[in-house]
């Protein structure tokens, strides 16, 4: 039985403020009007079965080598300090390839995607996520101060417009393919162009491309002693769980670019998910019609490091993705002094959230109206939309529903919010860092 939200709601749908012409977005809004939109979350697009028996056998398992992750964290802090940009892998040279490769859609060819819906909801998300911890600071911060941020890993500038609307004063933009870096920077110089009439300054921002699993991203900074409010990473922490170094370069990056009170926050696959639908089925892959998991590592006891699959999303495979096993995550976080705040998958995110920005969701077409207007749904017509259609059924009043399709639910809901809190940093008698809550 679907899982029904019983809360109406009547959505004034506006257009995309960045890309989409003031016509269309009349038009639009005069047509959603008079529709009444509602939320449905369909609870089979969870987990096929996020059994609970099935999730803790990944989590005992692992634990009684928690320690392991402990001790060699510590053994490894000379080795590590020793890495450098030379160091180069194959899975680096993988993972940039690929992004470099991507065509660089404009919006008519993603308007066509099977998966249109999905990418919105999976930018909504990140665009309340942001909010939540943007809110947080500005609440301790001096009237008229600005925030400072790192965006680590951040592809093609996806979020620039979020930090604008954030209204921060600085940003930094670093990611390892250097062709998605460039691209960044030339939407950050549209941007700027765009911004050239109005009032508010658009942020400052530097371009940097660096592997931030290998590199200390602090000396490449143009003013190397800054700290900064928020480390976000969206959608690429995973690829650090390559290995505990990369891992603890990673983290140690976003730890020590944060003033203490600030946030590291992100997006990455629900290690216990993916391992629960994994052990769920025959062999090593699953998915359905727009994406697929393949796994390459042992079933029964995946690694916690290198635990590696690839993902694939409408057609595409993906580069080299790993699981990122959450005792060892929080247990080097706090290594570095960051507490975790926030682990959620997005499921119970969007439940929580999505009374806080209505107007978004609509804005940005995060959820597909169901029956459409005109034309067939994106998804299957017979199989995606049972939950909508029961609950089209429970309240006849409404003519129309706000959803998405069966197959784009499994996977968002494979993936999950995080944030960390940075601690004081206080140093021992030994000269050594320890950290304590602000
Ligand atoms: C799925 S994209 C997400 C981009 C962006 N954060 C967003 O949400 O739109 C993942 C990005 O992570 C980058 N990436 C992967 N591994 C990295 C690494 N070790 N260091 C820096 N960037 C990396 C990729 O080049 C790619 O641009």
């Amino acid at each position: 039985m679907s899982e029904v939200k019983e809360k109406q709601e009547k959505v004034l749908v506006e257009q995309d403020d960045e890309k989409k012409s003031p016509k269309t977005k009349r038009k639009r809004e005069s047509e959603e009007r008079s529709v009444n939109y509602e939320e449905v979350k369909n609870s089979r697009g969870r987990s096929p079965d996020p059994e609970p028996s099935k999730r803790l056998k990944y989590d005992t398992e692992q634990n009684t080598k928690d320690d392991t992750v402990s001790s060699t964290v510590d053994s490894n802090k000379e080795e590590k300090e020793s890495l450098t940009e030379e160091v180069c892998n194959d899975n680096a040279i993988i993972v940039a390839k690929h992004y470099n490769s991507l065509e660089n859609k404009n919006l008519a060819q993603r308007n066509r995607s099977r998966i249109i819906y999905l990418r919105n909801f999976n930018n909504w998300i990140k665009s309340m996520l942001i909010t939540k911890f943007v809110e947080e600071i500005k609440s301790k911060m001096n009237h008229g101060s600005r925030m400072k941020v790192l965006d680590m890993c951040c592809g093609k500038g996806g979020d620039l417009f979020k930090w604008k609307k954030a209204n921060i004063s600085h940003l930094i933009c670093i990611d390892l393919a250097e062709v998605t870096v460039q691209q960044c920077h030339d939407r950050y110089k549209d941007l700027l162009k765009r911004n050239a009439s109005q009032r508010n300054s658009l942020f400052s921002a530097e371009f940097i491309t660096a592997d931030c699993t290998k590199v200390r991203l602090r000396r490449k900074f143009e003013d190397p002693s800054m700290y900064l409010d928020i480390v976000s990473c969206q959608f690429a922490f995973h690829y650090c769980f390559e290995s505990l170094q990369q891992a603890e370069c990673m983290i140690q990056n976003a730890s020590e670019c944060l003033k203490p009170g600030g946030y590291f926050i992100g997006t990455i696959p629900d290690a216990y998910d993916l391992v629960s639908r994994w052990q769920k089925c025959d062999g090593n892959s699953f998915g359905n019609d727009v994406y697929n998991v393949e796994f390459f590592c042992d079933k029964e006891k995946p690694p916690i490091f290198g635990a590696k699959y690839h993902f694939q999303l409408e057609g595409v495979v993906n580069c080299p993705e790993f699981l990122v096993y959450l005792p060892a995550f929080k247990k080097l976080a706090l290594k570095f002094g960051l507490e975790m705040v926030l682990f959620e998958r997005f499921d119970d995110f969007y439940d929580n959230m999505k009374d806080k920005d209505k107007q978004l969701l609509n804005i940005i077409q995060a959820l597909e109206v169901y029956p459409p207007r005109d034309g067939p749904p994106v998804g299957d017509p017979d199989r995606d939309y049972q939950h909508a259609k029961e609950y089209l059924k429970m309240y006849p009043n409404y003519s129309q529903i706000g959803t998405l399709s069966k197959s784009e639910w499994e996977v968002t809901s494979l993936y999950a919010v995080f944030a960390f809190k940075k601690m004081k940093t206080v140093w021992n008698k030994d000269g050594e860092a320890e950290y304590v809550n602000s």
